[in-house]
């Protein structure tokens, strides 16, 4: 049938009709709220590649846990500055350092709210790579349990879901493994199973101090050119047991997100990363776009695509807007 039989503006004529034929939502609980915890703060500081964003000394903890809960977000994912630095990424394994800190008094202060530690090296290490350094490569095996270690300090700090970013093949099952052993068999893997090597990670590495001192991650974040092998990438991430699985950047592979649904029934998230957020937010502040109108379009362009979860830095300005 075709017009004047249909008209498809039929049911976009009043808002009610609109909403009733809405083919996907958007709600404050779909989103995860990045925060940076640096252990060296007295009291926030911006992020200056990041507009709205700062870095939290541990002491804020508790109130942007309560934060959160009040703007009925999703959870929260944690990352962390290191007190030192070394080639063995010391403070990813202390029990004192921001991260564990953070994530036990986010606990107390918030007991039902989801808390995520991202897992990874390159905030730890001297040379900012996200695993094991040996003779200017990145050494994969080495790096595992390093890791897995990590991901038990977060857990015992009371994180519900660890996250692993580094793309070390193997990590999902060493982590699986040293939870258990842990009896902490309890607690889920977020897998960043398709990370990409991208340019929109730029000011994620400002405001966490962790780009790498030599060379770049491309021996082991994904070509941005291939898809098929994101596919792999998830498929065996799931085989080595990881409960859910993260797309990332987002919004330059809403078309690896829309295949990832079609092939896989595990829940899925999509990490809009500090670049999407950077390049949105400076055109807001230049007046060039509706920043609300913006941000909420592009979420809902996750939404679409098949992401069941947005970790995104817009995440409670776009609550408060929805709510
Ligand atoms: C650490 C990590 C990165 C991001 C999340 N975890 C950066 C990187 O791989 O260099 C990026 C997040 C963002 O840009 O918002 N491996």
């Amino acid at each position: 049938m075709t017009f004047p039989q249909t008209r498809m503006r039929r049911l976009r004529r009043t808002g009610a009709l609109r909403a009733l034929v809405r083919e996907t939502s958007l709600e404050p609980g779909d989103l995860i709220l990045p925060l940076f915890f640096d252990p060296a703060l007295k009291e926030p500081e911006a992020v200056a590649s990041m507009p709205g964003v700062q870095r939290y000394p541990v002491a804020e903890a508790a109130n942007l846990a309560r934060l959160a809960v009040a703007a009925r977000l999703g959870g929260v994912i944690l990352f962390g500055q290191a007190r030192e630095k070394g080639p063995d990424a010391p403070d990813a394994l202390a029990p004192d350092a921001a991260v564990p800190e953070a994530l036990r008094r986010m606990r107390a202060a918030a007991p039902d709210l989801l808390l995520i530690a991202d897992v990874c090296l390159c905030a730890y290490t001297d040379h900012g790579h996200c695993g094991v350094a040996g003779d200017g490569e990145i050494e994969n095996d080495p790096s595992l349990e390093l890791l897995a270690r990590t991901a038990v300090n977060y857990a015992r700090a009371g994180a519900d879901v660890v996250a692993p970013s580094d793309m070390m093949d193997g990590r999902v099952a060493a982590i699986r493994r040293a939870l258990d052993e842990a009896s902490l068999g309890d607690r889920a893997i977020l897998s960043y199973a398709a990370k990409y090597a991208s340019a929109f990670y730029g000011p994620f590495r400002d405001a966490q101090a962790s780009a790498p001192r030599f060379g770049d991650r491309r021996s082991y974040q994904m070509d941005p050119a291939n898809s098929r092998e994101a596919m792999r990438e998830i498929a065996l991430d799931l085989e080595e047991g990881a409960d859910l699985v993260l797309i990332k950047p987002a919004l330059a592979y809403l078309d690896v997100v829309r295949e990832a649904r079609g092939r896989f029934d595990a829940p899925l998230g999509a990490y809009n990363v500090s670049g999407e957020y950077s390049a949105l937010k400076a055109a807001a502040l230049m007046g060039w776009i509706d920043e609300r109108a913006a941000v909420l379009e592009t979420l809902q362009s996750m939404r679409r695509a098949g992401a069941d979860f947005i970790l995104t830095y817009h995440a409670l300005d776009a609550a408060a807007w929805l709510a």
